[in-house]
């Protein structure tokens, strides 16, 4: 497969001892790097041979014909995991491409992500699942997994053919909406357990929304908009955590903002509910205390309390959410530039995940580096049965971190082709400057 590499960096940055590389066909040491996973942080070495790490260790002799690349200063991770974004391909190809989505999330750090399903066509049978696997073949710089749909044409209706998908996807989502229906979902998780499949649900009881499109809080009531409120998100997930727990099926809560959520799926996966779940940046360090009357600040579910921000840090941090994810939603400017009632729901983040987590959460000692990485690698991969990690003989997908750049976020850096960020102009800290995919530099600064 073809992974293109960006020539360019278009965050001007120049990282001292990370002059261009080419090491096809070439052994490569990372040397001198803190070696940074769920578990721990030490000084050490990884070496890469035929796109796969062949040993990590404190002091690897460099030898002819290794090509060595000076990480003193930087950290040395497995390359991130981010199970939930939105590539519009097939189908709105003018707000993301499988290309432009791949290159993004390398230059984020990430060397997999999971592409959900509301494309067009919706990718629910073999035939269209297949057309886009062939886009990514053809396109993507780092592996991406394609969802399928739990419903046909996501239509929340008539379940997909699980048996005839299941090899061909990573897991199964309607997101873009939630399973209205009780009976459909009781059928499809019966399905999905039967099949041993993983069901991904955004949870989100339409009968509860009347017309809301921030949290229904302070800022909605404040500035007259029209809320959503949290039980459209909890109610759903109670329904689904009964469900699952009679199916016995394999359940990942996408994008949880509320603390009611965190809350029902800490007691679920007490009692042993075979349920797992996400949260992203944004709902990490954010709430409606910061909304805008900007369309940037628009997204599904949205910025709730700051309570909700806190009981979201309780949960990373005790491990009732299992990854980050950043629910990429790219979206032309148009889209976007029509304030909070207008604009479409949805923001980027593959490309500011790491940078802004490590900023507001890291540095202030808030979480550690080690957490945070886990649920960026180790915790997703767990979650969606994945294979690799910064171990010997796993794939070399490695994200190389620079802890001491700081930086301001610019959407105009961006590969993504959506610009709709929160966090534009803010300052952070941490850049990434190498991402390697099965040993090959996809990104570097
Ligand atoms: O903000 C969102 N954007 N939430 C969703 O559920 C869908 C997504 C999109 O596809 O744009
Ligand atoms: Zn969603
Ligand atoms: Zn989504």
């Amino acid at each position: 497969m073809p992974r293109p590499v960006p020539t360019t960096n278009p965050a001007g940055a120049a990282a001292e001892n990370f002059d261009a590389i080419n090491i096809k066909d070439m052994d490569l040491l990372l040397k001198g790097g803190t070696l940074i996973d769920g578990t721990g942080r030490r000084r050490g070495d990884v070496l890469v041979r035929d796109g796969r790490i062949a040993a990590v260790g404190p002091d690897i002799v460099e030898a002819s014909g290794v090509r060595t690349l000076d990480c003193g200063g930087k950290m040395v991770s497995a390359g991130f995991v981010d199970v939930h974004v939105h590539f519009r391909e097939p189908g709105q190809r003018y707000k993301e491409t499988i290309r432009t989505g791949s290159l993004a999330a390398a230059h984020g750090g990430y060397t997999t992500v999971c592409a959900m399903p509301n494309l067009d066509p919706v990718p629910d049978s073999p035939d269209t699942l297949a057309l886009e696997q062939e886009i990514i073949d053809r396109d993507a710089c780092i592996e991406v997994l394609p969802y399928a749909a739990i419903t046909r044409g996501r239509k929340g209706l008539e379940p997909v053919d699980f048996a005839a998908l299941k090899d061909r996807c990573v897991a199964f989502s309607d997101d873009g909406s939630g399973v209205q229906r009780d009976g459909m979902m009781l059928q499809a998780m019966t399905e999905a357990a039967r099949q041993e499949v993983i069901l991904a649900a955004h949870c989100e009881d339409n009968a509860l929304l009347h017309g809301g499109y921030i949290h229904d809080g302070r800022y909605a009531a404040a500035h007259g908009h029209k809320g959503i409120c949290s039980e459209s998100e909890w109610g759903q997930i109670r329904r689904d955590l009964a469900l699952a727990e009679q199916t016995g099926c394999r359940y990942h809560v996408c994008h949880i903002s509320c603390s009611e959520s965190v809350g029902l799926i800490r007691q679920a996966k007490a009692r042993g509910v075979r349920v797992t779940c996400e949260t992203g940046p944004h709902y990490l360090t954010l709430c409606e205390d910061d909304l805008q009357e900007d369309g940037r600040f628009k997204m599904n579910p949205p910025l709730r309390r700051a309570e909700d921000r806190e009981a979201l840090i309780e949960g990373l941090l005790d491990g009732t959410i299992d990854a980050v994810a950043t629910d990429h939603a790219p979206h032309s400017a148009e889209e976007k530039s029509r304030g909070l009632a207008g604009s479409a729901m949805g923001v980027v983040g593959l490309e500011t995940a790491f940078p802004v987590l490590y900023t507001a959460l890291v540095i202030p000692g808030r979480l550690p580096l080690e957490r945070l990485i886990e649920a960026l690698t180790d915790g997703p991969r767990r979650a969606f049965r994945l294979p690799g990690g910064l171990r010997p003989g796993e794939a070399a997908d490695l994200t190389v971190i620079d802890p001491d750049a700081a930086w301001t976020v610019d959407p105009a850096d961006f590969l993504s082709l959506g610009k709709a960020t929160p966090f534009a102009g803010q300052a952070v800290r941490s850049r990434i400057v190498l991402t390697l995919k099965d040993g090959e530099p996809v990104w570097q600064a």
